[in-house]
């Protein structure tokens, strides 16, 4: 590959030398740490996110940046390059239906198996800074006010330790929390150490969810299986071959009809038909053949 279409500086040149190699060994470092594919055209991405980090770590060319990932002491910087390359984006009850789904087709009977001592557990993967997790504990706790007396958990998960950091805090803004529909904001408190308009989720909330870093392309080292899962705006950065191996070890960790909620522009394959669409974007795991 020629030089790639790399963004020129205001004087004309661009700033950091930044070679079709670079690219591909950013590509290929990437994918080997998280599984996320990074096609041709994100050439001008990769090169305005990283020229940042080439400016902090005061290097003149992605040659030398690549030299530094490629080393014994880059495993802080691919994190950070992780960090700068991936997006974290979300919200409250995002995907709203899915909230509903879970509320009204999914809670009563887990509730249910809860009061009747059943383990209840559900799992947020690619959690990014909270907003998923602390909607799903919100529903839950609509549908099971005494979850904490019963042995129901949430487990909220991410790549990137900064966001789970973020996540565990459980603290946002108002313009954040707007989507929190009214019934549930007595669970959401004023923090004004954080400032003058933050607001931290109840402990009852917090106390339902275990905030874990984890890679969903390493091995997972939870032994207990879920009953609902919701994966959603993560693997759409995955090759295909990777989201096949990530929907596979999802049947493995699901309970006999678990749920299984992806993002809206996410397909499911190579599942063997165990995962049964069932809603928008919603699946349930049926029975092996
Ligand atoms: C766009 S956010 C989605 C957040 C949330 N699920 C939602 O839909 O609102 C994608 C998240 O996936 C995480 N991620 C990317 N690759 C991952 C991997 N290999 N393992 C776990 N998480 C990963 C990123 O760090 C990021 O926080």
């Amino acid at each position: 590959m020629a030089a790639l279409d790399a963004p020129s500086t205001q004087g004309g040149g661009r700033e950091f030398a930044f070679t079709g190699e670079d690219f591909r060994t950013i590509a290929a470092v990437l994918h080997g740490d998280a599984g996320i594919y990074l096609p041709d055209t994100k050439a001008t991405l990769v090169y305005s996110r990283l020229a940042k980090r080439l400016r902090v770590l005061g290097m003149s060319s992605f040659r030398e940046y690549c030299a530094l990932i490629q080393g014994q002491n880059g495993l802080d910087e691919r994190q950070a390059m992780l960090a700068a390359l991936t997006t974290n984006v979300t919200r409250f009850f995002r995907e709203p239906h899915h909230f509903e789904d879970l509320r009204d087709k999914v809670m009563p009977a887990l509730a249910a198996k809860a009061r009747s001592g059943g383990r209840v557990r559900l799992w947020s993967a690619g959690c990014s800074t909270g907003p998923e997790p602390y909607s799903m504990a919100l529903t839950l706790l609509g549908v099971l006010p005494d979850a904490a007396r019963h042995d129901v958990k949430i487990l909220a998960t991410d790549i990137d330790p900064n966001v789970v950091q973020t996540a565990r805090a459980g603290v946002y803004s108002r313009e954040a929390l707007e989507a929190v529909p009214a019934s549930d904001r007595k669970h959401l408190m004023r923090d004004p150490a954080a400032g003058s308009d933050m607001w931290r989720l109840s402990d009852e909330v917090q106390d339902l969810i275990t905030f874990r870093e984890l890679n969903l392309v390493r091995p997972w080292p939870m032994s207990g299986k879920f009953d609902v899962i919701f994966c959603r705006n993560v693997v759409i950065y995955f090759d295909d071959a990777t989201q096949e191996q990530v929907w596979k070890k999802f049947i493995d960790v699901m309970n006999p009809g678990a749920r299984l909620y992806i993002g809206h522009s996410e397909r499911v394959s190579g599942d063997g038909g165990r995962l049964i669409s069932d809603g928008l974007t919603a699946y349930r795991l049926g029975a092996a053949r």
